[in-house]
């Protein structure tokens, strides 16, 4: 059976993980990854496609996939302005769910975040709740919101204040992960793994939503 992925965010920290999920298994015959720079990839299976992110829809028909994983994001501090930071975290994710809905894609999986929340009244989560909700009215079959507290993993780039938080973070990680809470932060290679699995395992038409215990679940399911 052939199964084919598309990838957005392919060069941050999630997204180099899902690439990595992806070509792991035999499971995807094709997985095509936009990207606004050109990355290093060996497996045949994997074409990169270097663009501008705006003219996505110059590129409509690589929509045709089964899965769309789209790990896009950015911070305020590097898009400079509260609009650039929402072109991004909202209008890039949610041209993607359009396109994929308007070709056929089966699965659409989001990176977005615990404190999801259209109506709260912090610019970063209601960014997040907007898009949530957003691209699970896009009309896709299944899609899929992986709501991740803090990101732990290794990142190309240098991030001061979040390598501190790291450091933090793998402190009170055990203890967090003790009770599952939805706060504990995980591995951007465990979120990633979650991913994959949740898309191979074709749930029924729905939107779902996937927190610290969930990614642990998926990781470990035989799917
Ligand atoms: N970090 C955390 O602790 C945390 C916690 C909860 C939720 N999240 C969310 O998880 C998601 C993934 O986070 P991450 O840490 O993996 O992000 P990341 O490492 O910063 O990667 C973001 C990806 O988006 C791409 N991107 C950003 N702006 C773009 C643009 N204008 N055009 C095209 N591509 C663009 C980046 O490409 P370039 O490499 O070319 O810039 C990169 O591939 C984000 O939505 C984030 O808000 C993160």
């Amino acid at each position: 059976m052939t199964r084919r992925a598309l990838l957005l965010g392919a060069t941050g920290l999630v997204g180099s993980r899902c690439l990595e999920a992806l070509c792991a298994g035999r499971e995807y015959d094709a997985v095509t990854v936009f990207s606004r720079r050109p990355l290093d990839v060996t497996d045949p299976r994997v074409r990169v496609e270097v663009l501008n992110l705006e003219d996505m829809d110059d590129h409509a028909e690589r929509f045709a996939v089964d899965d769309i994983f789209c790990c896009l994001g950015t911070t305020l501090s590097k898009a400079g302005s509260r609009g650039a930071f929402y072109q991004v975290d909202h209008d890039l994710c949610l041209q993607a769910a359009r396109l994929g809905a308007d070709r056929g894609a089966r699965n659409f999986l989001l990176v977005s975040a615990v404190n999801a929340n259209r109506r709260s009244p912090f610019f970063y989560a209601r960014t997040k709740g907007e898009t949530e909700a957003d691209v699970a009215a896009a009309g896709l079959p299944a899609v899929h919101l992986f709501q991740p507290s803090f990101l732990l993993g290794e990142r190309a780039e240098s991030r001061p204040a979040e390598r501190l938080g790291i450091q933090a973070m793998r402190v009170v990680q055990p203890a967090f992960h003790r009770t599952r809470s939805s706060l504990t932060p995980v591995s951007a290679r465990q979120l990633a793994g979650a991913m994959v699995r949740v898309a191979l395992a074709d749930r029924p038409p729905g939107v779902y939503r996937y927190r610290y215990g969930d990614f642990l679940a998926w990781n470990h399911s035989g799917s």
